[in-house]
């Protein structure tokens, strides 16, 4: 957020000259596709750009969805965010241990989903310690991003926790609705490049409706990112 803030301060004092370059930049673009047309290039003019988009996983890893919903993403080569529980990748480290192998980016949301805003700072660090540490031992490699649960940061614990927090903006609500239509639509209506879509591997309607946004979403023309890729950093 702070983050984002800063940027947008930036931006507004370059505005005129960030205008001056994107017009040049687009100009720029737009005589050089004209003249692959001239000489026969099959470039297509007003080609779509590219539309990214990624789904991001809480509160596993589940002993039977988050393992179906690997076996729908291996299926479909898309590879996804899983923000994982301490005690959950504890009792299932085989499933850690395929994400890992498939590609997908692991982060930390704590040892026992604590609210870290509302916690002794030093606990939450523990907490924080405790989970990267596991996912290291498992996967050999140390997560770089924390997605806190509900959301709840603070400056201190930004300064406290050497990991970059991810949040949302598309709340699938799975938890609440559970029903593999309704979080579908509430998505699918939703959604626009760039987007960063949160869920939970431990409901089967949230996995069903994953995989069910991941086949419309692959036809609407989007490619799936790893949240990384999306964060302003
Ligand atoms: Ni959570």
């Amino acid at each position: 957020m702070k983050m984002a803030k800063k940027l947008l301060a930036a931006c507004g004092v370059d505005a005129v000259l960030l205008g001056i370059l994107i017009c040049t930049a687009l100009g720029g673009r737009e005589s050089g596709k004209d003249r692959e047309a001239d000489i026969g290039g099959d470039a297509v003019r007003g080609e779509s750009e590219e539309k990214t988009v990624a789904l991001t996983f809480d509160d596993g890893p589940h002993p039977v969805y988050t393992k179906e919903l690997l076996e729908g993403l291996r299926k479909r080569g898309v590879k996804v965010t899983f923000f994982l529980m301490g005690a959950n990748a504890q009792e299932n480290q085989e499933l850690v241990q395929e994400m890992a192998d498939d590609g997908h980016l692991i982060g930390n949301h704590g040892y026992r989903h604590e609210d870290m805003t509302k916690n002794q700072l030093e606990s939450m660090c523990e907490s924080i310690e405790k989970t990267s540490r596991l996912i290291q031992e498992i996967t050999g490699n140390e997560p770089e991003y924390v997605r806190p649960p509900y959301g709840s940061w603070n400056e201190d614990l930004e300064e406290a926790i050497d990991l970059t927090p991810v949040f949302w903006s598309v709340d699938s609500l799975d938890w609440k609705y559970e029903d593999t239509d309704q979080i579908k639509r509430r998505v699918l209506e939703k959604v626009k490049n760039g987007d960063i879509i949160l869920m939970h591997d431990i409901f089967s309607t949230s996995v069903d409706a994953a995989l069910e946004i991941v086949d419309t979403l692959l036809d609407r023309g989007y490619t799936f990112v790893t949240a990384d890729e999306l964060i302003v950093d």
